[in-house]
């Protein structure tokens, strides 16, 4: 790790636990190969103490913080301003201290997700046609909203426990097209995608497999999950085999930190085969 001096910037990443997160990894590389005078430092912060967290850490010189499980929605309640996407997907991943000591919350999950898509399936067009969503939790409304705002014409959303989805299309609608569908009818459901994206934990390392048939999907359409671990879900093979466009889940982590980075630290980094393979290099 580069030495830093009494001038160098700060950010970190606070959650509970921490100690599983990879963005110390993935900030300290941008840091390093950047030759920036800065620290990126994993926060460990129980939650009575989010709150306060949050409001000392400009007063110790911090320009701003990553957040992570489980204090994307507390964020919402503890910065002075909320940008409109933040208040739309309805939780903060990354805030930035002005130079008053004044936080500003924003999410950059959804910019993430889509920046991923536009890397790895640069022909892929977000207005050509719907776009099925697994699963109605935080993650996924970070990428509704982000497909609305890329022009998807429709969003079918499906989970297991129906009234969230319902309750997440009330609350991030707003004149987009979002369905509802039961989890009973998701094979169906993807007839004429365009896109199918997974946010449910399933296909994860110790969970079970995502239950689905993909026969109905056109082969044309693209398939992408945000589970990262293992990096080629049961899912991704399974489009893969049938000839399927797919994306992996890490990018979306390695995009969503560019904003913050930026703000932070002052530079642009880029999300390369090099920093891909740093970041997975631990697991
Ligand atoms: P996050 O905020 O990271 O998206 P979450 O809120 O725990 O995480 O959401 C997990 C998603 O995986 C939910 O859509 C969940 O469905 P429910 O809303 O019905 O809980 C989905 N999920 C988890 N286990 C599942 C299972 N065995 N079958 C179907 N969906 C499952």
């Amino acid at each position: 790790m580069k030495a830093i001096s009494g001038k160098a910037r700060l950010a970190g990443v606070m959650g509970w636990p921490v100690n599983h997160s990879l963005s110390p990894r993935l900030h300290g590389y941008w840091l390093e190969t950047l030759d920036i005078d800065g620290a990126y430092v994993p926060l460990a912060v129980a939650p009575d103490n989010a709150a306060d967290a949050i409001a000392i850490l400009p007063k110790l010189g911090f320009r701003g913080l990553n957040v992570t499980v489980p204090y994307k929605e507390t964020a919402m309640g503890c910065v002075d301003s909320l940008d409109d996407l933040a208040r739309r997907i309805g939780a903060v991943n990354t805030i930035i201290y002005d130079e008053d000591g004044y936080s500003h919350g924003t999410n950059t999950d959804g910019f993430g997700f889509i920046e991923n898509i536009r890397q790895h399936a640069p022909d892929y067009d977000f207005s050509s046609g719907p776009v099925i969503v697994l699963g109605a939790g935080g993650a996924a409304r970070a990428v509704i909203v982000a497909l609305m705002d890329a022009g998807a014409p429709e969003v079918r959303v499906t989970n297991r426990t129906l009234e969230r989805a319902e309750v997440l299309a009330a609350h991030t609608g707003n004149g987009g097209d979002i369905k509802v569908l039961p989890w009973e009818q998701r094979n169906d459901a993807l007839v004429d995608a365009a896109l199918l994206v997974n946010t449910t934990t399933l296909g994860m390392t110790g969970q079970r497999a995502l239950d689905i048939e993909l026969q109905q999907l056109p082969t044309g359409a693209c398939v992408t999950d945000i589970v990262y671990a293992p990096l080629e879900t049961p899912l991704l093979a399974d489009a893969r085999e049938r000839g399927n466009i797919v994306v992996d889940g890490i990018g979306m982590l390695l995009h969503q930190a560019r904003p913050g980075f930026k703000a932070w630290f002052g530079e642009d980094p880029d999300v390369s085969e090099a920093l891909r393979a740093h970041v997975l290099e631990t697991r």
